[in-house]
């Protein structure tokens, strides 16, 4: 009997993970014979079941909120891109037993902006709310598109001055309080805080998105967000929520560890209507 690759999800919570689904999703799509499985792990025994994991044999794991922190030190190699976002959100062991580290959530970002969308990012002025993990993550791959502006806004200004300052040598990255954005304007505005996930939002002033622009909230719900929806009531060409970085992130995740690029097209298309029939019904 052909002896199945063993891959997981452990976070928490992790009840309503979608990664499962999407992994199983590229598997079929690709013919890959492996199974992919969520747990829920706190930190607290994040090192205990990722030990035991690979132990087991398993092949490959994602790691989500509030483990990536943990995760990143876990590992015994890391990409040069996790080892600037301080966060890990795969990890695969290597022929030699040892586990590798990287952290595919910017390129998700990136591929679902510039390749689904066609947001175009060089030359603009970018916001990013919030200075926390998720942050992290992104600065770097959106440096590299050599944005006019790349701005961090955040209750917080020590923080977002603390990753302004890790990055420097990639890029200049401008930091603010959220008082500060009254009269300014920008092409794309990134939420990168955890706000939205309880229906709230930062103070924004109402002129902030430039006609023509573009929103984007690195977390998805069943319904539009708080500020997917604040994107729409302000006139943006795109408002869109994270579901297209999940599947954009996994599908790297699967490359790393199949060595084989799904489409995520009829994926993030399948998910969509999974939704509005959800929404429909519900
Ligand atoms: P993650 O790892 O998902 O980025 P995090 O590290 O807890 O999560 O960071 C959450 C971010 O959301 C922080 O930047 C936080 O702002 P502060 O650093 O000032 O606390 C931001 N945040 C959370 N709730 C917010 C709210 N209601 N308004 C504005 N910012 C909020």
């Amino acid at each position: 009997m052909m002896k199945i690759d063993n891959y997981a999800v452990f976070g928490q919570p992790i009840s309503h993970s979608k990664s499962p689904r999407i992994h199983t999703l590229f598997a079929e799509q690709t013919g890959q014979l492996m199974d992919y499985a969520a747990r829920e792990v706190s930190a607290e025994n994040f090192t205990a079941a990722t030990t035991h994991f690979f132990a087991e044999g398993g092949k490959g794991l994602n790691c989500t909120v509030p483990l990536k922190e943990l995760a990143w030190q876990y590992a015994d190699q890391l990409t040069e891109r996790a080892r600037l976002a301080k966060a890990v959100n795969t990890l695969a062991r290597q022929a030699d037993g040892s586990i590798s580290g990287d952290n595919t959530d910017g390129i998700g970002l990136l591929n679902d902006l510039t390749v689904n969308h066609g947001i175009e990012l060089k030359g603009v002025k970018i916001l990013i709310l919030g200075a926390g993990g998720a942050t992290r993550g992104i600065v770097p791959p959106l440096l590299e598109q050599q944005p006019s502006t790349l701005i961090i806004a955040n209750r917080n200004i020590g923080k977002a001055q603390a990753i302004a300052a890790d990055f420097a040598a990639l890029g200049k990255v401008q930091t603010c309080d959220y008082a500060s954005l009254i009269d300014r304007q920008f092409d794309l505005i990134i939420n990168a805080t955890s706000a939205s996930l309880s229906g709230d939002l930062p103070p924004l002033p109402a002129a902030l998105l430039k006609a023509g622009g573009s929103c984007y909230d690195l977390a998805y719900a069943n319904q539009a967000t708080a500020f997917v929806t604040w994107g729409l009531t302000n006139n943006a060409a795109h408002s869109l929520d994270g579901l297209g970085m999940l599947v954009e992130q996994a599908a790297e995740a699967f490359f790393i560890w199949r060595g084989v690029r799904p489409h995520t097209a009829p994926v993030i298309g399948l998910l969509n209507a999974e939704r509005e029939l959800n929404n429909t019904n519900g």
